[in-house]
């Protein structure tokens, strides 16, 4: 039994714990880096990204189902990047990734987890342009995917104590854990 105490244990995230451990171990389980060892982009990145989803989601009122297409693009979407630049296109091969994963595990492809990947590495009016013609009632996952860029940008603070202008997040939610996201880098290994 782990004993030690984490974030986790916080009354307030107390509600999005079993969620996040269950994506945590996931991600631990079945998905696989490109660059294990990239000091801005791996694991530990992505699981700031999932915390911060949970708790974005939970600020919004998401229900299950989105938030698990938020855990899935969290675990995914920077697993197959080649460098630590931008490597736009880095979205769209997390995307086929995903998509590869879904059919030689015999899981349900979810569109949703699909289209936030392949365009989180795009410009938001370029991303929502394609988003509306690549689903039907295109709203939702638009939703989500300004939702998901947010919890991206909250660890932006992982570059720096400037790395996040907060005049950019999507959502006014977001702004509400950018204390957040900051005091957690130092102690970010939690599970
Ligand atoms: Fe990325
Ligand atoms: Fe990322």
């Amino acid at each position: 039994m782990n004993t030690s105490t984490t974030i986790l244990d916080l009354p307030e995230n107390i509600s999005i714990a079993d969620k996040y451990r269950y994506w945590y171990d996931f991600m631990e389980n079945e998905v696989s880096f490109n660059r294990e060892d990239s000091p801005l982009h791996a694991r530990p990145h992505c699981r700031r990204v999932l915390f911060l989803a949970l708790k974005l989601s939970e600020k919004m009122g998401l229900t299950e189902r989105e938030k698990d297409i938020l855990c899935l693009a969290a675990v995914f979407h920077d697993s197959r990047r080649e460098d630590e630049g931008l490597d736009k296109g880095h979205g769209l091969r997390a995307a086929e990734y995903y998509g590869h994963y879904c059919t030689v595990n015999n899981l349900p492809f979810v569109p949703e987890v699909h289209l936030i990947c392949a365009y989180h590495d795009h410009d938001d009016s370029e991303g929502i342009a394609d988003i509306t013609h690549l689903i039907e009632n295109a709203e939702g996952c638009i939703r989500l995917y300004r939702v998901f860029k947010d919890a991206d940008a909250l660890d932006r603070f992982r570059l720096g104590p400037n790395g996040l202008d907060v005049r950019f997040l999507r959502n006014a939610q977001a702004l509400e854990l950018v204390e957040t996201a900051k005091e957690m880098l130092p102690r970010s290994e939690f599970r």
